[in-house]
């Protein structure tokens, strides 16, 4: 078993049907590859977690790579695990102006995780709540 963790920026807002059609298409190719993960998001940052065969999880990161809905992809690391992390294709998303932390929206899903596979992804998660909430408060300086 082998797990690829990248981060990525979107190139536009994608509007609702934008992003329903990209994760159709995204979990038809995963369950026919047998691929699970999490894709974690907040409009302005992804952090995608990828596991599976090698070979599998590599060729879609390598399709993925070459998608021009994103960029600024930073791969963090690819390296065999011991055991599946995720039962089946998760997602974790903060759309802006929602209420709560994008870290509350991770925490059930990855609860079952190994440690430092949990903490990773809090880690993205937390990061992303500063960053929204430095944003909020360059926006109330400016007002
Ligand atoms: C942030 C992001 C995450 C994606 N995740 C996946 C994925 O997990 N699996 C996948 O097959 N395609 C994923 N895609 C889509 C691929 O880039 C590509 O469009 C797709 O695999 C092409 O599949 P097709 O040949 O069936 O059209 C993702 C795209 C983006 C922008």
């Amino acid at each position: 078993m082998y797990c690829l963790v990248y981060m990525s920026s979107p190139t536009h807002e994608m509007d609702d049907e934008e992003v329903r059609a990209l994760l159709g298409r995204a979990k038809r190719n995963n369950d026919r590859n047998g691929i699970t993960g999490i894709l974690i998001h907040d409009r302005r940052r992804y952090l995608q977690y990828l596991e599976g065969g090698e070979a599998e999880v590599e060729a879609t990161f390598a399709r993925i790579s070459a998608d021009t809905r994103h960029r600024a992809i930073i791969r963090l690391h690819g390296l065999t695990i011991s055991r599946r992390q995720f039962p089946g294709w998760a997602m974790a998303c903060k759309m802006s102006g929602a209420d709560g932390s994008l870290k509350a929206c991770v925490e059930p899903l990855v609860k079952d995780c190994d440690r430092d596979v949990a903490e990773e992804l809090l880690k993205f998660a937390e990061a992303r709540d500063r960053a929204a909430c430095d944003q909020t408060a360059r926006a109330d300086r400016r007002t």
